[in-house]
């Protein structure tokens, strides 16, 4: 066996327990806590994701009472993960005991996470199931905190781990710690419903505290070992103003990866990414760029400065923006120009094509190398439902043009300017729809007369 492929296989043995039973108030929120987004994903989703991109192949998360909206967002996210409800909020191993079921039945290592840590990392859960495949029975995941003030402290006696302790159950002796439990905790196979069993609440919040497993475990001769994590990767977002700062950290993080991947980026830090983003290598991005989720953007494409973009694919080399706005369902093709204030919405528009100023494009497909003219509509919407265009190759669409759907306009066909189209354009043909123009030769003086 290759090393590494060792490793895969402790990993996908594991159960991961994620916590999600807060209801966040210090959010103030209608939202629970765990579905505020960072980088267009739950922060629950962003646990789950890094879970499944571990290798684990089974997670367990306890939610709060009436919450499908958590349960479905977990579920979306992590097929077969079982739900579990913690009626009343009585601490963080209480919690952990209300999928009393799903542990009881799994024989391998367990992993408690949190729903609210976002930052977290594959890497790091795959660490702990290595700690915990090479013989430790208890691993801790703590991280040096610059404010260690709130945090539970760990306790390290003789190189291990022998207690965490609370931050307000702790002495000033054991605040001045710096070395604090993440909350991230892995318990080798079949140990943890006795120890959480024996977990009691006397202390002050009156909480059954998951981090007494340790001193407890300790006392019946288990082995503890301690994870350093970075401090960002276990980073947790009680308030908003936490959730701003994981954003941050979540797009530096994504911007980073695009880079090194070769996109370029002129000005990175105001261009915002969803964690779903592709982005090829040689696509350059210039300043003020929105990218929401479910977009990729082929190689060779250029962002110009103020684009807001979502749910779109753009093809090799294509142009876009200045300030263009993309809208769900928006397919480029290669080559394609989408020029200074246009907006598209589910729009195919095919290779070579060009929209260049000002027009609306939305339930279209338009043809290869079709030019579309400064100004022009698809009237989609006839305040009932919406209506599809279709634009052949090579058409030519004059500019200010109003297309009100249904409609199809042929290949080669020709709008003349300012038209408004209500009837199908066969291929080949010059349609146009406007009023005549009449002179009215020395109005000027007549009407002075
Ligand atoms: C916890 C740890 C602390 C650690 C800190 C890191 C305990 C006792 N303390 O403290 O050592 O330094 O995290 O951020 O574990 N939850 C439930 N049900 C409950 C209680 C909590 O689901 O009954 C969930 C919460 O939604 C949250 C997580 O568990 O996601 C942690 O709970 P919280 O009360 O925020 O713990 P801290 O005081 O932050
Ligand atoms: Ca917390």
């Amino acid at each position: 066996m290759k090393e590494g492929s060792t490793d895969r296989s402790a990993v996908g043995d594991v159960l991961c327990v994620v916590l999600a039973a807060g209801e966040g108030t210090r959010m103030r929120s209608a939202t629970p806590k765990v579905l505020h987004k960072i980088a267009g994903l739950s922060m629950v989703g962003h646990v789950v994701a890094a879970i499944e991109q571990s290798g684990v192949t089974g997670v367990a998360a306890v939610i709060g009472p009436d919450r499908d909206d958590v349960s479905d967002e977990i579920s979306s996210r992590f097929t077969g993960a079982s739900i579990h409800v913690q009626t009343e909020r009585l601490g963080t191993a209480h919690a952990v005991l209300a999928a009393r079921e799903r542990l009881e039945t799994h024989a391998g290592p367990v992993v408690v996470l949190f729903g609210d840590t976002p930052l977290i990392t594959p890497e790091l859960v795959s660490n702990i199931a290595t700690e915990l495949a090479t013989g430790a029975d208890i691993v801790v995941v703590g991280f040096e905190a610059a404010d260690p003030t709130g945090y539970g402290r760990l306790i390290i006696e003789d190189d291990a781990v022998t207690a965490i302790r609370e931050h307000r159950d702790a002495t000033e002796k054991e605040r001045q710690i710096t070395l604090c439990n993440s909350g991230v905790m892995g318990f080798g196979a079949g140990a943890l419903p006795a120890l959480l069993d024996a977990v009691g609440n006397d202390n002050a919040k009156g909480e059954f505290y998951l981090t007494d497993a340790v001193e407890i475990g300790r006392q019946r001769g288990l082995s503890t070992r301690v994870v350093v994590a970075n401090s960002v990767e276990v980073m947790g977002v009680n308030d908003r103003v936490q959730l701003a700062e994981a954003e941050a950290l979540m797009q530096d993080r994504l911007r980073r990866s695009a880079m090194m991947n070769g996109v370029t980026m002129v000005d990175p830090k105001s261009i915002m990414l969803s964690y779903d983003s592709v982005i090829e290598h040689d696509v350059q991005m210039e300043s003020q760029i929105w990218i929401g989720p479910g977009v990729t953007i082929h190689s060779g494409a250029l962002i110009k400065s103020f684009c807001h973009i979502e749910q779109s694919i753009i093809g090799y080399s294509s142009q876009v923006g200045p300030y263009a706005r993309l809208r769900p369902g928006t397919v480029l093709g290669d080559g394609v120009r989408i020029g200074n204030f246009v907006e598209t919405k589910a729009a195919q528009i095919s290779q070579g094509a060009k929209v260049n100023h000002l027009s609306y494009i939305g339930d279209a497909s338009v043809g290869m190398d079709a030019n579309i003219g400064a100004g022009t509509i698809t009237c989609n919407y006839d305040g009932h439902a919406k209506h599809r265009t279709t634009i052949g190759d090579e058409a030519f669409i004059g500019s200010n043009s109003s297309l009100v759907a249904p409609i199809s306009i042929g290949e080669r066909a020709y709008v003349g300017s300012g038209s408004v189209i209500t009837h199908d354009v066969p291929s080949e043909t010059l349609a146009v729809g406007r009023g005549r123009q009449r002179n009215i030769e020395g109005w000027q003086k007549l009407k002075r007369s």
